[in-house]
């Protein structure tokens, strides 16, 4: 279990909060790990029934560790076949019947968007900014999102966000029908505890039973896979070696010599 996901547990929710708020809670490999090992957790230990997201700090999260990004680009994983923690995290969470509340407390970005997709509840901190960058990345929309933003928000605001990659407020996704509510800096734990109370309390079977019917499942996990085919190769493209580059260089990035 990596050190930056902490998992505690009471009265049948099991709540993960991403804790490494110096990097603005950037996920890496071992923490996507931890991720599904904490949500087979839930869904394989008795008395667990409903799993809690959130973040420490002022970040829900910058979305994957641009630092981990490069070592990808840079690896061989593709060409072996193997399948990375975060797509393997991916699949466990779109076909989960398990309820998943979330709690952003801030900045969520890149995957912090797009997991909240495949979540069944979303508060927010009024303070929460939420963004996309895939395109000035160089790369392309993952989780599934090429199909669940459009379907979930409209084309128009998932183009926004995911084309033009605007940054939205909490208060435009409520808008957006992606945030259930947006709450005073802190309130928006308090209530996703309580709302996942209240799921703990329900006859878990029915519940399952029921979120699974509401979700394609089959759909949502083939859409990952031919997403994360092409965003490896996107990885290691010209363009998004410059985008990452000039992250860590902290300065602005140059596509004019690209075609
Ligand atoms: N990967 C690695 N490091 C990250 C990171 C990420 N995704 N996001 C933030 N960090 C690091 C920063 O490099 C900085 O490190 P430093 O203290 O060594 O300089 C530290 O976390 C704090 O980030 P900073 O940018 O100074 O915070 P901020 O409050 O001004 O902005 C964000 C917060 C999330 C808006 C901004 O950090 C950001 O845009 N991050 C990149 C998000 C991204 O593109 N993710 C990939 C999506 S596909």
């Amino acid at each position: 279990m990596s050190e930056h996901i902490v998992c505690t547990t009471a009265e049948g929710v099991l709540e993960l909060t991403l804790n490494r708020p110096e990097r603005k809670n950037a996920l890496t490999q071992a923490m996507y790990e931890a991720m599904l090992q904490a949500l087979e957790r839930v869904e394989n230990e008795p008395g667990l029934r409903v799993l809690l997201i959130t973040g420490a700090g002022d970040s829900f999260t910058s979305g994957n560790d641009i630092g981990d990004f490069l070592a990808m680009a840079a690896s061989d994983a593709a060409e072996s076949g193997a399948v990375a923690p975060v797509v393997r995290f991916l699949y466990a969470l779109a076909g989960t019947d398990v309820p998943v509340v979330a709690a952003v407390n801030g900045s969520a970005v890149g995957v912090g968007v797009t997991l909240l997709f495949h979540c069944d509840f979303v508060y927010a901190s009024d303070r929460a900014m939420f963004a996309t960058p895939f395109v000035d990345l160089g790369l392309v929309p993952e989780a599934a999102s090429s199909l669940t933003m459009p379907s979930q928000m409209g084309y128009r605001r998932a183009a926004q966000m995911l084309l033009l990659g605007d940054r939205f407020s909490a208060a435009q996704m409520v808008e957006a029908g992606v945030v259930n509510a947006a709450f005073a800096d802190g309130e928006e734990l308090a209530q996703a505890r309580s709302v996942a109370l209240r799921l703990a309390r329900k006859p878990k079977r029915a519940l399952r039973s029921s979120k699974r019917l509401m979700r394609p499942v089959d759909e949502l996990r083939a859409r990952i896979g031919v997403e994360a085919q092409i965003f490896q190769r996107a990885l290691s493209s010209p363009e998004a070696l410059e985008a990452m580059t000039a992250f860590s260089e902290k300065r602005a990035p140059d596509f004019s010599r690209f075609e």
